[in-house]
């Protein structure tokens, strides 16, 4: 016989990936310090202020806030710090793989260059293996509100660098609604030709619906969605996302933190993965909900609300490693330390 107490630890422990989650909103305290040190004025002091200050009613709303969070980060050191913490807390949460996004455009353009911000990268993931043996990646996502030769321009200069700096992808994000993807299909089309996997943040909101979810798959073909939530609403997508197991990463309390869900019991996950889908749980913004929103609370919340037991949980899990862009020899290593992980510690 299990509890729920039992439960909670199991998420804790078991081996996970995360593959949804913006570097660029770092968790609040770190963003605090690099602030002090950088003479840049918030508009909150401390943990509590910042918690007032950050209740969100949108996405829209989101996107506002989080520009002024990423103003703090202005040199190599503060994105090597940026990376090292996230490695932190992925040792702590025991999560062997991170596919982190990054955002320049919305950002950090303006503030700094673009190579400086990719030499931080390249050494706090460095960092980051050899002091927690966490592998961290990165995913450049274009900010869907800029122009189609800007985004261009974005991905001919990250080529360049991309396997030093491990990036393995590329991604579309920030505010959705009036921003298709059409216009930047050469940016997504040059990545794939230099081996880039490509996604897109698609029906996250309920304005944009499914059809911004058809409206990637049309455009990039892409290797994942990102959020994807909104394909409950559509019968033919939701029968070519099973047939296809294209991975929708999810980020179920990021989805509540601006207000898309009132809670997370009326999240569509568990309804998603009956109809066949791959789906699987992200955090999406350490930032949100008081700064808690990591990955394990998004397990720990969506077990409890659909009343989950541990086979659902090791199903989730291999689905964050399945859907991973990780090599066929690192998928294996996953699944080895996996399957050592739940011989230890299930009966
Ligand atoms: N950038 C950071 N978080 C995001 C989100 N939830 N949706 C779109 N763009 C984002
Ligand atoms: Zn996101």
């Amino acid at each position: 016989m299990t509890n729920n107490q039992d439960l909670l630890r199991f998420i804790e422990g078991i081996p996970k990936a995360e593959l949804h989650i913006h570097l660029d909103s770092a968790p609040a305290s770190l963003l605090l310090r690099i602030a002090k040190r950088n003479d840049v004025i918030l508009p909150f002091n401390s943990l509590e202020e910042f918690n007032t200050w950050f209740v969100l009613t949108d996405l829209d709303d989101f996107m506002r806030k989080f520009k002024t969070l990423t103003s703090v980060l202005l040199t190599e050191r503060d994105y090597f710090d940026v990376v090292c913490e996230f490695g932190r807390i992925c040792h702590a949460q025991n999560i062997l793989r991170c596919e982190a996004m990054f955002t320049f455009a919305a950002a950090h353009e303006g503030r700094v260059e673009l190579d400086v911000l990719l030499s931080g990268l390249a050494e706090g993931r460095r960092a980051v293996k050899e002091n927690f043996n966490v592998d961290i990646y990165f995913l450049a996502d274009i900010d869907r509100t800029i122009n189609p030769d800007r985004s261009l321009k974005y991905i001919r200069d990250i080529i360049p660098r991309k396997d030093e700096v491990g990036i393995l992808g590329v991604g579309f994000d920030c505010e959705e609604t009036g921003y298709p993807i059409g216009p930047h299909k050469k940016a997504f089309e040059l990545a794939r030709d230099h081996g880039l996997k490509l996604s897109a943040h698609a029906g996250e909101e309920f304005s944009a619906g499914p059809e911004a979810v058809w409206e990637v798959i049309d455009n990039i073909q892409p290797d994942r969605i990102d959020h994807g939530n909104q394909a409950i609403r559509d019968d033919k997508l939701l029968r070519h996302l099973a047939s296809s197991q294209l991975p929708l990463t999810l980020c179920p309390m990021s989805n509540v933190a601006i207000q898309v869900y009132s809670k997370v019991e009326d999240h569509p996950i568990i309804a998603l993965q009956e109809r066949g889908l791959l789906v699987t749980i992200n955090s999406d913004d350490n930032t949100m909900l008081g700064s808690r929103n990591d990955l394990v609370f998004n397990y720990k919340c969506v077990a409890e609300a659909f009343d989950l037991g541990f086979e659902d949980i090791i199903g989730l899990t291999r689905n964050g490693f399945a859907a991973s862009y990780a090599s066929t020899e690192d998928l294996r290593r996953y699944n080895m330390s996996l399957d050592a992980w739940l011989l230890v510690n299930t009966g």
